[in-house]
């Protein structure tokens, strides 16, 4: 099989370097790749938000599988565009990508599913939306644009000083430009955050093993939101029951939802929980893999990945194989650029990745990278997903932090505590 992966991040290279060992495939491709992609497969020079280059492309190349990593080419309609041609692809239609591309599309349908949500307003105009707050007592609230804004649109406010700066922020500064023409005011939920993530394929749900990622910059939680700063596979935040629970009164809900409303959801569905004392919760939803939660969990696949892709593209998950994991747990650590999340220089020139990647257990993941002279550098805010597999967590931490000590460039950093929630949670489960 020819098989072609969509995407530049860390997530990307997790996936083409686990469809590699597929002995199904013979060539894959990354558009547009980075410089692990480069190596470990065959980069090809076209944007992944390009819809009609990459049309193009799986054409004329006979691609039997694409495999789209992030959310903007699937809200944009690529999967549509390549199954009109008579395309195997995997990863839901823009219809269905609603589930991540609109807030007040979710709600909508995780009302008609009965699935427990927060309750929420919605408003197109900012002095609509102050006087509704004026209404209310002074206190905690969330408010979000309704669309894409790469993770950024949900603001979560401590009162309504705050409040009114992100209806400002987003209505009247139009901070996310289309994205934030309208937006809810959400009721802030109080506990911990889960995240499950299944292969769909409009009928059959294969729930993945669960992982946790560290969404702030600094340790200990602290600092600005990024894109993830590390992840760790699996979490025992997740226990057989609440995935059970999760499946039965999330998962089963919204892809029956999806089929009525003549949306079926193929792909992946990452939902977003948040685990109150009145029960869980959904945040939102995700129609693709996590980055960088992709790169620890496919890590510890043992199945073949390009064979259930493939299944899920072909609506036939149900007669595959149950998958099969590595029981060794697996930790993720990013790498980033001086200055992330906020502006930060690119180009500069990073060595010892072959050296970490020598380490028993350890895989370097490209993210933000680029072959300049054929040298691996710089070229994004998360550079490297630096990933190991261990006897148990405390062991995959350890190694892949000595990894991550093999690797310099001028100004690289990461955070020091990814996975060490993980003693936490054991030690309250303990207590
Ligand atoms: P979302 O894009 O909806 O997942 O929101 C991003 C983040 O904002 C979540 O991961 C939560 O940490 C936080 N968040 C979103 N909605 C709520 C809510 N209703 N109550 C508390 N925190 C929230
Ligand atoms: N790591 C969170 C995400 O991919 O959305």
């Amino acid at each position: 099989m020819k098989v072609l992966v969509v995407g530049q991040g860390g997530r990307e290279h997790a996936l083409l370097w686990k469809l590699k060992q597929s002995p199904l495939v013979d060539t894959v491709y990354c558009a547009p790749g980075n410089a692990g992609t480069a190596a470990d497969g065959i980069n090809v020079d076209i944007s992944d938000t390009d819809i009609r280059g990459l049309v193009k492309f799986a054409l004329n190349e006979k691609i039997d599988l694409t495999i789209v990593g992030p959310e903007a080419p699937l809200c944009a309609g690529l999967v549509d565009e390549l199954e009109k041609l008579g395309l195997k692809v995997f990863g839901p239609s823009k219809a269905a990508s609603q589930l991540e591309a609109s807030k007040l599309f979710t709600k909508r349908i995780l009302r008609r599913a009965n699935v427990p949500t927060a309750r929420f307003e919605r408003f197109d105009r900012a002095e609509a939306a102050i006087a509704s707050l004026r209404t209310l007592e002074d206190g905690p609230c969330v408010v979000k644009a309704d669309g894409l804004c790469a993770g950024k649109g949900a603001i979560v406010c401590a009162n309504h000083e705050e409040a009114i700066d992100a209806i400002k922020r987003i209505l009247v500064d139009r901070e996310f430009g289309k994205a934030g023409s309208e937006l809810i005011i959400e009721e802030c939920l109080v506990g911990q955050e889960v995240s499950i993530l299944a292969i769909v394929d409009g009928h059959t749900i294969i729930p993945l093993e669960t992982s946790q990622d560290h969404k702030r910059a600094l340790d200990g939680d602290l600092g600005p939101n990024t894109g993830g700063m590390g992840a760790y596979c699996p979490t025992p935040l997740i226990t057989d029951e609440l995935m059970t629970e999760i499946v039965e009164h999330v998962l089963i809900p919204v892809v029956h939802t999806m089929n009525m409303e003549e949306m079926p959801f193929r792909g992946i569905l990452y939902a977003g929980l948040m685990l109150t004392e009145t029960g869980l919760q959904v945040l939102e939803f995700n129609v693709r893999f996590g980055d960088p939660e992709a790169q620890p969990v496919l890590m510890r696949l043992k199945s073949d990945l390009a064979e259930i892709l493939l299944a899920a593209a072909e609506r036939r998950l149900d007669q595959i194989e149950p998958l099969e994991w590595d029981e060794r747990p697996s930790v993720c650590v990013v790498m980033a650029s001086d200055g992330y999340p906020g502006s930060y220089e690119k180009g500069r020139p990073i060595t010892g990745i072959e050296n970490a990647d020598e380490l028993e257990g350890v895989k370097v993941f490209h993210a933000g990278t680029k072959l300049i002279n054929g040298v691996p550098c710089s070229n994004g805010g998360r550079v490297l997903g630096v990933t190991a597999l261990g006897d148990n967590i405390f062991d995959a931490k350890r190694r892949a932090y000595e990894a991550v000590r093999k690797i310099r460039w001028e100004g690289a950093w990461c955070r020091k505590d990814i996975s060490d929630k993980v003693r936490e949670l054991l030690e309250t489960e303990n207590a």
